[in-house]
């Protein structure tokens, strides 16, 4: 098969490193463009040296639509600094993988009251959300794929099957989400200080964070009516991963078999989600991989499902998932270059 050329704008982010790490590797792709704000001029080994000899690419400030010389680009730059040229790229013909928020928000009115106004929204539409688990289909056909929130991808994957299935109660759905540190990227701030996020544990943008109207947007469309999502974050001192802790109410009894069948049917061919029907999932067995983790107890006395389920922010609430959504784009083999092994010990 001829590989294909790949750009990365923002590869000297959190996430734009991370799909280097994994793209140079991968059997179908040849990396063409690094860009970056900051390191112009420098080779990317030198930004990072764990990549010495490994990738030895000159970044550029490159971020032109018309010079990119690529057959796809990913885009893993910040909101509003994505959009404008994602927008070139996709109007002059390119395939395009924005890990920004800029193209993730259906609603005008909502990109509106959480992101401000937006260039190009004409575009919004014709962008497919980029879970693959449950947009496989449209991701073949897709040229913008809007990567998702990595608080959205570990909440919105177990919810999907109890949402399709109508067991459970759609007017109060509690999430409450822990990250590591470098799911607010590189770029400093005293918020992610050593000393201020060391030893210490705590909640933060209580209901204004801006992953709340993903999440509930794309519970409704799942659910085709509104759905209502109470969403707390909390920064854990660690440096990736996230666990989410979601409360739902069920609509009738159910026993915990009952609810490991439904996961099992919509999931046993996935690669990536992993159900556990005894031990609940932890941040340390998925970190380093693709994977999504997903456990549950039923607490009876209340008809609550309490559902636990954890991911690599960087890697399936991130750069894993856009290259599973090129692979699909490509027709690769959707595993190629995620078959990482989660790092633990
Ligand atoms: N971190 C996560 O866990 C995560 C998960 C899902 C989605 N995302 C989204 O993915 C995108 C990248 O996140 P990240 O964590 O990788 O961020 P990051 O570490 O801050 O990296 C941002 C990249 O964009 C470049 N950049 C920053 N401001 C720029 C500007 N004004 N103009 C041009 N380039 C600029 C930076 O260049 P320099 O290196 O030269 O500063 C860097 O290469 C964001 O939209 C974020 O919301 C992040």
């Amino acid at each position: 098969m001829k590989k294909i050329k790949v750009a990365i704008l923002g590869a000297t982010g959190y996430t734009g490193a991370e799909l280097v790490r994994m793209l140079v590797r991968h059997s179908y792709i040849e990396l063409s463009t690094l860009t970056t704000r900051q390191y112009v001029g420098k080779k990317f080994s030198q930004v990072f040296p764990s990549f010495t000899g490994i990738c030895d690419i000159v970044c550029t400030e490159n971020n032109d639509p018309d010079s990119i010389d690529a057959d796809l680009v990913f885009s893993a730059l910040p909101h509003h600094e994505s959009a404008p040229i994602v927008g070139e790229l996709v109007k002059s013909g390119k395939k395009v993988i924005d890990l920004s928020a800029d193209f993730r928000i259906k609603s005008e009115n909502t990109y509106k009251k959480w992101y401000g106004d937006h260039p190009c929204f004409d575009l919004v539409g014709e962008a497919v959300y980029g879970l693959p688990e449950i947009y496989r289909e449209e991701i073949v056909k897709a040229n913008l794929i809007a990567n998702p929130g990595c608080y959205p991808t570990s909440v919105l994957l177990p919810l999907y099957p109890l949402i399709k299935e109508g067991i459970i109660d759609l007017n109060r759905i509690i999430v409450d989400s822990k990250s590591g540190v470098s799911g607010a990227g590189r770029g400093l701030s005293l918020k992610t200080h050593f000393c201020e996020v060391y030893g210490g544990f705590k909640a933060y943008n209580v209901t204004v964070h801006r992953h709340q109207p993903e999440i509930a947007e794309q519970a409704s469309f799942f659910a085709k009516s509104p759905v209502d999502i109470i969403f707390t974050p909390h920064l854990l001192p660690i440096k990736r991963g996230i666990l989410s802790t979601i409360y739902v109410n069920m609509k009738g009894n159910f026993e915990e078999k009952e609810i490991y069948n439904i996961y099992k049917q919509y999931y046993s061919k996935e690669r990536f989600i992993r159900i556990f029907e005894e031990d609940l999932p932890t941040i340390e067995s998925v970190v380093g991989s693709n994977f999504c983790d997903i456990g549950f107890k039923v607490e009876k006395n209340t008809k609550t499902i309490i559902i636990i389920s954890t991911i690599d922010n960087l890697i399936k609430g991130a750069s894993g998932q856009a290259i599973q959504n090129m692979n699909i784009m490509f027709g690769f083999p959707e595993e190629s270059s995620l078959e990482n092994i989660p790092l633990f010990p």
